[in-house]
């Protein structure tokens, strides 16, 4: 049977102008610069780069926060690079968002039965009782216990309220969940719970997941396929056993080679990288990458690279084999 394709991203591109002062014209940030890729459903994607590498940007384009400055997004075969608002508001119910800091999205005064009923009360006409039947569900769902929906968010735990941002995320019963370093603020045995929640929650619903962190050996436990950005640009895309197995891109093999996952009994170097990440905003000529990177040669500093198969994975990069 084929894989249902979910999500698909094209040439994504999502650009801010900022102001430089009176007297001069805005500068570009080149948040995201062209990612191109495919979500099946029932699967995750995971999203790696640095801070700043646009994660989040490609995170608020997708569930449709923002609208791209161009490129193509479709969700289950719809386009959605259109502007068309009665379109956009039809699939924002399709893909839910969970980040970091539940807390901020949490409110302090209201219970948390209440806090999962509210999209349900804003999206659709069940009744009180219909939806508060819906987030007593949940909570059992995502391993929270029946009288907690008389909580309030300051009665939890760092994990427990990411059960609740999960919980909630989920009362509109999405296909797609963007998941924006969804464990990064918790301690590594939280994680680790948290994580175990998202696989059993996949396998029963059949959600698809976009999966954005920092930390590779996190993508490591979940991810079935792998996007490594940089700058704005996926610079290598494949399967996860290809990726940490294989790594072809430089920079890929840097994020690796600083991260103790993959195979334990492997000699690993470490690839240090030289120099800082450079602003979007200014970013280097032709590959962005080239000045922190081993193996630059002159091609690099004048023509982008262009995505090209190497194996089985998708590389940015001129000399990579
Ligand atoms: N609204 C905005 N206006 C201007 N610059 C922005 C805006 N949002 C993000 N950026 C810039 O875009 C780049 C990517 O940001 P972000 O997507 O948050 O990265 P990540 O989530 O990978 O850390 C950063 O340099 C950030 O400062
Ligand atoms: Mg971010």
């Amino acid at each position: 049977m084929k894989p249902e394709i979910v999500l698909e991203a094209e040439d994504l591109t999502r650009h801010y102008e900022v102001s430089r002062g009176t007297f001069k014209s805005p500068a570009v940030v080149k948040a995201l610069d062209g990612a191109t890729f495919t979500l099946e459903k029932g699967k995750t994607l995971a999203v790696v780069g640095e801070s700043g590498c646009g994660k989040s940007t490609l995170a608020r384009l997708v569930t449709l926060i923002e609208e791209p400055t161009s490129g193509l997004l479709k969700i289950k075969g719809q386009d959605l690079s259109t502007t068309d608002h009665n379109i956009r508001r039809q699939f924002h119910s399709k893909v839910q968002i969970v980040f970091q800091d539940p807390y901020g999205s949490l409110n302090p005064r209201q219970k948390i039965g209440h806090a999962l009923e509210e999209p349900l009360l804003v999206n659709t006409d069940q009744s009180k009782a219909e939806r508060e039947k819906a987030a007593r569900d949940i909570l059992d769902l995502v391993g929270l216990r029946p009288e907690h929906y008389d909580r309030y968010p300051h009665m939890f735990s760092g994990g427990q309220r990411q059960r609740i941002a999960v919980a909630r995320a989920l009362m509109l019963e999405p296909e797609i969940l963007v998941l924006d370093e969804p464990v990064s603020a918790l301690d590594v045995s939280i994680q680790a719970q948290i994580l175990n929640l998202l696989a059993e929650l996949q396998e029963r619903l059949n959600l698809a997941y976009l999966f954005i962190s920092h930390d590779l050996s996190v993508v490591h436990h979940i991810a079935d396929e792998v996007m490594v950005m940089y700058l704005g640009v996926p610079v290598e895309s494949g399967s996860r056993d290809t990726l940490f197995s294989t790594p072809r891109h430089p920079y890929t093999q840097a994020l690796l080679s600083a991260t103790p996952v993959a195979d334990p009994f492997k000699e690993k170097q470490r690839i240090v990288l030289r120099g800082e990440l450079p602003s979007p905003m200014n970013p280097p000529s032709g590959c962005t990458f080239h000045p922190r990177c081993p193996w630059v040669i002159d091609t690099c500093k004048q023509t982008s690279p262009m995505i090209r198969l190497i194996g089985e994975s998708h590389v940015a990069c001129h000399v990579a084999q």
